[in-house]
C-alpha cells in the first residue's frame, strides 16, 4: 500500500512535470533552423562540436604543396596560400586599406590566448568588421554598443539558443579570455569602419540548389531556380572560391527572401503594423543606430534572425535587452522573418570618400 501511494504520488509529479515541460516548450516557436543553418531541431543535451584551433599544420587529405602555394585576388596585391587563410590566430588581410590598422586583438586575439595561439576577431568577422552570415557584423557598431555586448557574453546573458552553434561558443570563450582594454580597443576599431551595402536581397519562390553546411552556411550548388525555398531566408556567397575558400573580404552574398516579406516587413518595421512599434524610434530614423543602439539596416538577416529569436527564449538577456522584450512580445517567426527580410533590403548610404589612408 506504502509502496503503491509512493508510486502515485511518483505519476502525479511526473505528469505535472511533463504538462509544465511541454507548456514551457509551447511558449517558444520551434527554432527557425535556416538562420542557425541547421536541418533538424535542437535535442536535449546538445553541445557544441569544438571548432578546429587556428594552425598551420597540414589537416588529413592535404596536398602539401597546393596548401601553400600563394594565391591573389582581384584588386589586391597582397599573396597568401591556403594556410595561410586557415591560421585564424594570423588573421589575413587582403586590403588593408578598407579598414585601421589592425590593433594584436583584432589580428592574433586576446593575449591571454598567445601561448595557444587563439584566434584574431578579424578571423570570422573579417578584417573589415562586416563578419558572415554565421556570426555577426560588428562593423560600424557604436563602441559602447560592443563592449556592453562583450561584457553580456563574459558573463553569461548572451549565448546562442542553439546550443550546438559551434562558433557561438567560440565566441563567448574569446569574450571570457579579453581585458577590458582589449575590449576597448576591439570596440573603436569595429566602431571606426562605416558600414556600407554589400548583399542582393531578392524576393524568390524557387531558388538554386543549395548545400547546407550544417551549423555554418548555405551554398550555392544548382544553377537553374529548382529548390522551394519555403518561408526559409537563405543567404548565399555569390561566388564560394572568392568568399569562403579564399576569405576575399569583398566578396558579395545573395540573400533569398520569401515572396511578400519585403512589402510586409516594411509595414511592421516602419508602423509596426498593430503588433510592435516603429523601430526607428530607438534605432534612428535611418535604423542606422542612435547613441549606443545599434544599427540594424542592410545587415545579415540570418544574423538579426538568431538575435530576435534568442531574445525571445532569453539566452541573450543583458540589461538593454529588456527593452527589446515588449517590441518582440507579439511577434510571430514568420513576422521577424519579413522584418529582418525587409531591413537586410534597406541599402545604408555609402559615405562620401575621405583623404584617410
Ligand atoms: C570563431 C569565430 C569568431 C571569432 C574569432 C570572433 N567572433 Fe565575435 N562573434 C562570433 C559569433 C558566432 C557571434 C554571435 C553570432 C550569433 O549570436 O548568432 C559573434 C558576435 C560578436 C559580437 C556581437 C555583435 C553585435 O552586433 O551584437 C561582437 C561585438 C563580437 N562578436 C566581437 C568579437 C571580437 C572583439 C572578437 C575578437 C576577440 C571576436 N568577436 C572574435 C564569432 C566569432
Ligand atoms: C525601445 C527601444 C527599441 C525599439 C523600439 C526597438 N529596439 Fe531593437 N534594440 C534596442 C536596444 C537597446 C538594443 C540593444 C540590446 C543589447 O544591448 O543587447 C536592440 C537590439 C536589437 C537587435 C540586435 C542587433 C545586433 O546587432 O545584435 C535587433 C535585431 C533589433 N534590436 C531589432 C529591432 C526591430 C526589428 C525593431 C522594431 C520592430 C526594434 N529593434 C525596435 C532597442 C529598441
Amino acid at each position: 500500500m506504502k509502496q503503491q501511494a509512493r508510486i502515485a504520488l511518483l505519476c502525479g509529479v511526473c505528469v505535472s512535470l511533463g504538462a509544465s515541460f511541454a507548456w514551457a516548450q509551447e511558449q517558444y516557436e520551434p527554432e527557425p533552423l535556416w538562420a542557425y543553418a541547421w536541418s533538424t531541431q535542437p535535442q536535449p543535451g546538445d553541445q557544441p562540436r569544438p571548432q578546429i584551433p587556428p594552425s598551420r599544420d597540414l589537416r588529413p587529405g592535404d596536398d602539401p604543396e597546393e596548401v601553400a602555394r600563394l594565391r591573389t585576388v582581384e584588386g589586391s596585391s597582397a599573396t597568401y596560400s591556403r594556410m595561410d587563410v586557415r591560421d585564424g590566430h594570423d588573421v589575413i588581410d587582403w586590403f588593408p586599406g578598407d579598414h585601421p590598422l589592425m590593433p594584436d586583438i583584432i589580428r592574433h586575439g586576446p593575449a591571454s590566448l598567445m601561448t595557444e595561439r587563439g584566434r584574431g576577431c578579424g578571423s570570422c568577422h573579417l578584417p573589415n568588421g562586416k563578419g558572415r552570415p554565421e556570426n555577426a557584423p560588428p562593423a560600424g557598431q557604436p563602441a559602447a554598443y560592443t563592449i556592453q555586448q562583450l561584457q553580456d557574453m563574459r558573463n553569461g546573458l548572451r549565448y546562442s539558443a542553439d546550443p550546438r552553434k559551434p562558433n557561438s561558443s567560440t565566441m563567448n570563450a574569446l569574450a571570457e579570455a579579453m581585458t577590458e582594454e582589449e575590449m576597448q580597443e576591439a570596440a573603436e576599431y569595429f566602431a571606426a569602419i562605416p558600414w556600407t551595402p554589400w548583399m542582393n536581397v531578392m524576393e524568390a519562390d524557387l531558388i538554386p540548389e543549395m548545400h547546407l553546411e550544417e551549423g555554418n552556411m548555405y551554398i550555392t550548388v544548382g544553377t537553374e531556380p529548382t529548390e522551394p525555398l519555403a518561408g526559409r531566408i537563405v543567404e548565399t556567397p555569390v561566388d564560394e572560391h572568392q568568399a569562403n575558400f579564399l576569405r576575399n573580404p569583398r566578396s558579395p552574398w545573395n540573400v533569398y527572401v520569401p515572396t511578400g516579406s519585403l512589402a510586409r516587413g516594411e509595414k511592421l518595421v516602419t508602423t509596426g503594423a498593430g503588433k510592435t512599434i516603429q523601430c526607428g524610434i530607438c534605432h534612428g530614423s535611418d535604423l542606422m543606430g542612435l547613441a549606443s543602439i545599434p544599427g540594424i539596416a542592410g545587415r545579415s538577416p540570418s544574423y538579426m534572425m538568431r538575435q530576435l529569436y534568442d531574445m525571445k527564449r532569453g539566452t541573450r538577456n543583458g540589461l538593454s535587452v529588456q527593452l527589446m522584450k515588449p517590441i518582440i512580445a507579439n511577434l510571430t517567426v514568420d513576422d521577424m522573418t519579413a522584418i529582418v527580410a525587409y531591413l537586410a533590403s534597406i541599402t545604408p548610404p555609402t559615405p562620401a570618400p575621405t583623404d584617410a589612408q
